[in-house]
Parts: C-alpha cells; sequence; structure tokens
C-alpha cells in the first residue's frame, strides 16, 4: 500500500487534483491517498465551491497558511508541509501546476528525499518576471516524475537535461474536469443571472500581477474594456487580486459610465464553464481558461506578452495581444470581424489524462 501526498492550494489546483483523486480512490489497495489543502486560497468563492461542485472529498489537512509576500507564502507553506511529511512519510508527493503551494511542497518534500510527481510539468513562459516561471522550473528540476500536458512540456524539460524516463506526456488533467462537469452547463442559468444572451457577450478575467498590480497598465486595460462594452456585453467576475484596485475613483467613475461592463466576485466552476462556453470570446490573463476556451472551441485573447501554453495558439482558438490597449484593440476587432480560423483539440485532451497518470504509478 502506498502513501500519496496529493498537495492543492490555490483556485486553479482543484479542478487538476479531482480527476485525479477520482483515479488514485479506484485502486484502495495500491493507494492510500491524502489530500492536502495548504489555504493558499480560502474564500468560500476561491476554493469551497470548487470542492462541492467537482465533488472532492473534504481534503485530510487543511494547513490554513492564507496570503502574505512570495517568501512569507512559500516559508509557510514549507514549515507546515514538513510536519505532515514527517509524520506521514509519504511514498509519493504529487504536486500539481505552478503555484507556490506547488514549489513550496514539492522542496521541501524532496529535501525530505521523498519522491515528488508534478502534473503539468514542462511549461514555459521564459518570462522571469512571472512567480509562476520560477515555481515551474524549480519543481520541475526536484521532481522524479513529470507529468506533461502538451509535446512542447517533453521538449522544454529534454532541453533542461531531465532524463527522458522520467517524463510522461499524459495530457492536461483540467481537461478531464471540464468534460465532466460541461453537461451540467446545459440547465444552468447563469445567462439569464447576468443578463446576457448565448454569442453576445464576452467573459473577462485579470489576476496576473503585471496587469492588475500596476494601475497605469490596469486602468489602460479597464478603458478598452469600457469601450468594447459599448457593442458587447462584459462579465467580469474580479479576482481578489484586482478587487483593491478597482477602489480607486478614478475607475469607480469609469465603471458607472460603462453598464455593459458587468462586475461579478469570483464565480464557481459551472458557473464560469456555462458562461465561456456561449461567450463570444474570452479575455483573460489566465492559463487555465486559455486552456478552456480552446477545448471550448471559442476565441480566446490573451491579455499577456507571452504564454507558457503555445498549444492553445497553435490549435487556432488562442491569441497573445499583450497588455497595452492598441493590442487588446486589434485581437478583439480580429475575432469581431470575423476573421477565425478553425480549431484543432490539442493531443490527449481528451478527459482520460487523470487515467493516464494513475496507469503511470501503477506500472511503477
Ligand atoms: C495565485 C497564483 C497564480 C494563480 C492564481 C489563481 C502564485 C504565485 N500565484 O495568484 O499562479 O494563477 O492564484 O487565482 O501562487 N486573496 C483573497 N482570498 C483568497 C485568496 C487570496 O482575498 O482566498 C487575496 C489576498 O489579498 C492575496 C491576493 O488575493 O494577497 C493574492 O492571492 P495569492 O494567492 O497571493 O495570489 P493570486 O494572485 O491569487
Amino acid at each position: 500500500m502506498k502513501n500519496v501526498l496529493l498537495v492543492a492550494g490555490a483556485r486553479p489546483n482543484f479542478m487538476k487534483v479531482a480527476p485525479v483523486l477520482r483515479e488514485l480512490l479506484k485502486h484502495p489497495d495500491t493507494f492510500r491517498p491524502q489530500l492536502i489543502h495548504t489555504g493558499q486560497h480560502y474564500d468560500a468563492d476561491m476554493s469551497d465551491v470548487f470542492f462541492q461542485e467537482l465533488a472532492i472529498p473534504k481534503p485530510d489537512l487543511f494547513m490554513g497558511v492564507g496570503s502574505g509576500s512570495h517568501a512569507e507564502q512559500t516559508g509557510r507553506i514549507m514549515i507546515a508541509f514538513e510536519k505532515v511529511c514527517l509524520e506521514t512519510k509519504p511514498d509519493l508527493v504529487i504536486v500539481v501546476g505552478d503555484v507556490n503551494s506547488t514549489m513550496a511542497c514539492a522542496i521541501t518534500a524532496k529535501k525530505l528525499c521523498f519522491p515528488v510527481a508534478h502534473i503539468e510539468a514542462g511549461l514555459r513562459s521564459r518570462d522571469w518576471t512571472m512567480p509562476e516561471e520560477v515555481n515551474r522550473v524549480v519543481t520541475d528540476a526536484i521532481s522524479d516524475l513529470l507529468f506533461t500536458p502538451s509535446r512542447d512540456g517533453d521538449q522544454n524539460l529534454l532541453r533542461e537535461g531531465i532524463p527522458a524516463d522520467r517524463i510522461h506526456f499524459v495530457g492536461n488533467v483540467m481537461i478531464d474536469s471540464l468534460l465532466e462537469q460541461l453537461p451540467k452547463t446545459e440547465t444552468r442559468n447563469t445567462l439569464r443571472q447576468c443578463g446576457v444572451e448565448v454569442g453576445k457577450f464576452a467573459t473577462l478575467t485579470l489576476h496576473r500581477p503585471a496587469n492588475v498590480d500596476d494601475p497605469q497598465v490596469f486602468s489602460g486595460i479597464v478603458e478598452v474594456m469600457a469601450e468594447l462594452s459599448r457593442e458587447l456585453d462584459i462579465i467580469w467576475p474580479v479576482h481578489p487580486r484586482a478587487r483593491k484596485m478597482l477602489e480607486d475613483p478614478r475607475l469607480a467613475g469609469l465603471l458607472k459610465d460603462a453598464p455593459g461592463l458587468k462586475l461579478t466576485g469570483p464565480l464557481g466552476y459551472v458557473d464560469m464553464l456555462t458562461l465561456n462556453r456561449n461567450a463570444k470570446l474570452v479575455l483573460t490573463d489566465s492559463g487555465g481558461l486559455q486552456e478552456e476556451a480552446t477545448v471550448l472551441g471559442v476565441p480566446c485573447i490573451t491579455l499577456r506578452e507571452n504564454t507558457e501554453r503555445p498549444v492553445t495558439v497553435e490549435s487556432g482558438a488562442n491569441r497573445v495581444v499583450g497588455n497595452r490597449p492598441m493590442g487588446i484593440r486589434a485581437g478583439v476587432r480580429s475575432v469581431l470581424n470575423g476573421n477565425e480560423c478553425s480549431i484543432r483539440i490539442p493531443e490527449f485532451w481528451d478527459g482520460k489524462a487523470a487515467g493516464r497518470i494513475v496507469d503511470v504509478l501503477m506500472r511503477r
């Protein structure tokens, strides 16, 4: 019987651990999985709602580390997770994605010589100003097993000197959750609640420090969105990081004059999926949404200078337009003018990635 610690900490982790935990639980004679929630995200609408909707069992342990600077948050996670590792002596620690919890738990386990597996390995933006890029590179460098969502991930890892026998191309676990939850969107009345019609609105999400923390960049984006909302409703579920910035009186005034720009608090998984599925376009700086839009066949405009998910661009769904008004306007115009190409779903984004991961673990 193998003791497996599966770590989740922040919102984008929950849809990745859900299918993996379910697959592990199908083999009770082989694996004894325990779910560890670091508490990096803790608000009900950033965490609990995902557990309910994705039917994730209550975590075996909630570490409650909360927010802080990078060093504070990473340090608190490491201190708390070291105790967990010493008590449980895991045969394997599984981390997912690229958030601070991912890297902190990988380092902690590795220094205690417990094997580490990283799901969503190999993605690279080559942008070292992104905290996630540091988290990805460090986690991959020390992981014993690396599960990649796309072939470019394998190439990146090989180029960095990771031995080929540690790398397993398994596809995208996030899409396992998406395909499983998609039928629920048929009966949701999210569009009515938001006051929008199928194909006549866009969704917007912003949370990257590069977009949200710099007042000049942030207000430039909000201005373009206010302008665009005169021809297309925009539903904007506001991330806590962006919420504070909207208190600026000038931005508050701008929003008041833009009734088509509809702000909500963070949405649950199925509501967000329902909106994205029915949107004319998705405007985002999130990595996960670039992937989800690709599978839903909805054009995505990425408000960043780069993406660690080039496969979404190659698939025809995603355009990376930067975070300056001119680029955003041009990208949006191109979609609204109907310059869309056909969208291909990347290899192994088929709802079976978690099964492939557990097959590899069983073989080992
Ligand atoms: C984190 C991840 C990012 C991921 C994002 C998804 C890192 C470095 N960043 O960014 O990769 O894409 O989550 O949302 O790990 N806050 C709340 N309630 C919460 C959580 C946070 O109000 O439940 C507020 C706090 O003021 C906090 C701020 O949001 O300081 C930022 O949270 P944090 O976890 O540090 O980073 P995110 O921007 O959410």
